[in-house]
């Protein structure tokens, strides 16, 4: 009797373990379906300038408020299609340390390429060198760090999304 009771308890319990578990794994994919479905190239870069980028204009974009002489002049985070467009070109009006990444391409093949990706992660930035620009170097200071000049908190899939928008060839 008592081993029976037990039996139904463990199965009772086995039984709610997997349904939890079952509805949550069920969200998270959901979720993760949703914010990588985005096959669309303008929805992917959409979603990065409405979530983050768009703050950056307000230093980044022809007679913003926040720009100061020696502020990269060549991106516009705008709207939309100005930052697909000017992210698709290179850095320019860079003066005192950061002037050896002027012509150096925001957006390279890889991530590790990509001095738009070394001026916001952390990690990548003191191992930075733009391919064919070795003055443009995260060690020696060239690279400044641009998430601390936004109030605006990073998303924590943030990076992990630009990167996948980089490697898909920034569409
Ligand atoms: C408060 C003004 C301000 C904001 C906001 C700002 N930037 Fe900048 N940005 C600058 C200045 C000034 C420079 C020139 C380098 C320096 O003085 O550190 C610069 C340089 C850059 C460069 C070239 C960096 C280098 O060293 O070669 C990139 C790329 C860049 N910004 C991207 C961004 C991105 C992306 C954002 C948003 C996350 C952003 N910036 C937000 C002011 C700003």
């Amino acid at each position: 009797m008592k081993r029976r009771w037990m039996g139904i308890l463990a199965a009772g319990l086995l039984a709610t373990g997997c349904f939890d578990f079952g509805t949550e794994s069920g969200s998270d994919v959901l979720g993760g379906t949703d914010a990588g479905s985005d096959t669309s190239a303008s929805t992917g870069l959409a979603a990065l300038h409405d979530s983050y980028l768009k703050h950056c204009a307000n230093c980044h974009a022809p007679g913003a408020p926040g720009a100061t002489s020696g502020t990269e002049t060549s991106l516009n985070f705008s709207t939309v299609e100005t930052t697909r467009r000017t992210l698709k070109g290179q850095a320019a009006g860079l003066t005192g340390n950061q002037q050896g990444c002027n012509g150096v391409p925001f957006l390279g093949a890889t991530w590790q390429d990509s001095l738009l990706a070394a001026v916001l992660d952390e990690n990548l930035r003191p191992n930075f060198v733009a391919p064919g620009h070795p003055e443009c170097n995260g060690a020696t200071g060239a690279v400044s760090r641009m998430d601390i000049r936004i109030s605006e908190p990073m998303p924590a899939s943030f990076l992990a999304d630009l990167r996948a928008w980089i490697e898909a060839g920034a569409p």
